[in-house]
C-alpha cells in the first residue's frame, strides 16, 4: 500500500529523466514543484507532481506537508565515521597553537586513532560507531561512504571493514565501503614502500575475497604517500576490481589529482590546495572533485576553491569527512552551509553537490540523489521553512524535521 505526501510546499530536485551529476552552470539550477504531491510504494518513489494532479483513493499512509520541503536525503560520499574514541585532547592541543602536522608528528593523528582502534574489539567499535551512524540518519543522511583507515595492521583493517559490513546489514541507510589501508605509515615500517607491499599483498587480497569494500582510497600527501605509493595501490586495487576514492591535495598540491585522473578515480577529495593545472586536470573527466568544509573549519585550512572550479565547468559534491582528528562532525546541513558561507557557492549548487553529485562520488546516482520514479523513498521532510534558501542560511540549527529510509519513517529510538 503507498504512502502519499501532500501540500508539500516545494519539492526539491526533481528530475524527471535521471542525470549522473550535474557540473559548471548547470549546479545553479535546482528544479522543484511547488504546491506538490509525492507517492511512494515498496520504499520506491513511484509518483510526483503538482497538487492538481494529486492521486486520490485509499493509502496506508497520508502525510500533510503544508509548509515543509519535501528533498533527497543527503548523499555523503566521504566519511570515516567508524573508529574508536576520540582526539579531543589534540583539538585543545591545536587551540593552543600546535598544527595537525606538529600534533602528528608528536605520535598523534592517526597513529593515535590507530592505537586506539587496535585496542578496541571489534563488538565495542560497531557499539560506538552505530551512535554516529543514527546521529548522520537523524540529521537527514540516506547514503554514506565509510572508510577504514585506523586499523594499519591486517588484523584492525579487516576488524574495521567488517564493522562497516555489519553497520550496512543493520541499517536501512545505503552504506559504500572504502579501503584505506594506506591512511599513515605505522611505526614499525622504515618506509611506505614496504608498508605498501603490505597492505598489497597482505590485505587487499582479503578484503576482496571477503567482498569488504567497493572502493580503494590513499592519503596521497607530502609525509603521507607519494604520487608513486598512489600509483602503486591503486593498480594493485584496479586487479581486484576496487575503483579509486582518493584523499588528495589537503595541504600540499603533488600531483594527486592527475594521479586520480589518470586510473579513473571515482572522486579526488580534499582540494583544499588547487593550482590552475590540477583544475584543468579534472575537466571533461568523469572523475568527481568533492570538498569537505568542515575539515576546512574544523582544522584552519583554506577551503576548498569551488567557487572557481564550478565557474571553470566543474562538478562538486560536498562531504563531511567525519572523522575524529579533522572533522569530527557527520552533520550534511553544517556541510551545506558552510559551503554557502565560505566557498561562495549558492543554495541550489550546494544542494546539487550534497544531493545528486554526492551519489555519483558513491556510485549510487541510479539509487538516490534526487526525486525520480523509481529511486529509493530516502526523504527529508524539513520543518516549516520559508524557503529552501532557509537550510544554509540557518546555520548550526536543523531543519530537517523528519527523515524516511526507503519510505520507512525512522527515528533514533526507532534504532534496535
Ligand atoms: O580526511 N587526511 C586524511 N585523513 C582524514 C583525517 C584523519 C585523522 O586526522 O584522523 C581526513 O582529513
Ligand atoms: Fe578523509
Amino acid at each position: 500500500m503507498a504512502i502519499l505526501f501532500k501540500n508539500i510546499k516545494e519539492l526539491l530536485q526533481v528530475r524527471n529523466e535521471p542525470v549522473q551529476f550535474v557540473s559548471g552552470k548547470e549546479m545553479a539550477i535546482l528544479p522543484t514543484i511547488k504546491n506538490a504531491f509525492l507517492l511512494v510504494e515498496n520504499g520506491l518513489i513511484a509518483d510526483f507532481g503538482s497538487m492538481n494532479s494529486c492521486p486520490k483513493g485509499a493509502f496506508k499512509e497520508v502525510i500533510d506537508c503544508t509548509g515543509k520541503m519535501l528533498m533527497p536525503t543527503w548523499c555523503d560520499s566521504h566519511t570515516h565515521l567508524v573508529y574508536a574514541g576520540n582526539r579531543e585532547s589534540e583539538f585543545v592541543d591545536r587551540i593552543k597553537g600546535l598544527t595537525y602536522e606538529e600534533i602528528a608528528t608528536k605520535g598523534g593523528g592517526i597513529l593515535n586513532s590507530a592505537k586506539t582502534l587496535q585496542n578496541t574489539s571489534e563488538d565495542e567499535l560497531y557499539n560506538q560507531s552505530k551512535v554516529r551512524l543514527e546521529e548522520i540518519i537523524s540529521l537527514g543522511t540516506g547514503a554514506v561512504e565509510i572508510k577504514s583507515g585506523y586499523g594499519l595492521t591486517k588484523e584492525s583493517e579487516l576488524k574495521m571493514l567488517r564493522v562497516i559490513k555489519k553497520l550496512n546489514e543493520n541499517y536501512p541507510i545505503e552504506i559504500k565501503a572504502t579501503f584505506l589501508g594506506a591512511h599513515a605509515l605505522p611505526k614499525s615500517y622504515q618506509n611506505t614502500t614496504s608498508y605498501i607491499d603490505y597492505v598489497i599483498n597482505e590485505i587487499l587480497p582479503i578484503v576482496s575475497q571477503e567482498n569488504l569494500a567497493q572502493f580503494i582510497d590513499v592519503f596521497c600527501e607530502t609525509g603521507y604517500f607519494s604520487i608513486n605509493d598512489t600509483e602503486r595501490l591503486l593498480k594493485a586495487g584496479k586487479q581486484y576490481g576496487l575503483i579509486p576514492k582518493i584523499h588528495v591535495n589537503q595541504f600540499t598540491a603533488i600531483g594527486g589529482v592527475q594521479v586520480g585522473v589518470k586510473y579513473n578515480a571515482l572522486s579526488v577529495d580534499h582540494l583544499e590546495e588547487m593550482r590552475v593545472e590540477d583544475i584543468n586536470a579534472l575537466k571533461n573527466t568523469k572523475t568527481m572533485p568533492v570538498a569537505l568544509p568542515g575539515c576546512s573549519f574544523f582544522l584552519s585550512i583554506p577551503y576548498t576553491p569551488a567557487r572557481t572550479m564550478i565557474d571553470e565547468g566543474l562538478p562538486l559534491a560536498l562531504a563531511t569527512d567525519y572523522n575524529p582528528g579533522s572533522s569530527p562532525s557527520g552533520n550534511m546541513n553544517f556541510a551545506v552551509s558552510s559551503a554557502c558561507v565560505k566557498m561562495k557557492i549558492t543554495p541550489e549548487e550546494a544542494i546539487n553537490a550534497a544531493t545528486i553529485n554526492g551519489a555519483y562520488a558513491m556510485g549510487l546516482q541510479n539509487k538516490v540523489g534526487s526525486i525520480t520514479k523509481g529511486k529509493m523513498a530516502n526523504l527529508i521532510v524539513t520543518k516549516p521553512i520559508n524557503s529552501y534558501g532557509f537550510i544554509p542560511y540557518a546555520f548550526g540549527e536543523n531543519k530537517v524535521e523528519k527523515v524516511y529510509l526507503k519510505g520507512v519513517e525512522v527515528s533514533n529510538e526507532g534504532f534496535l
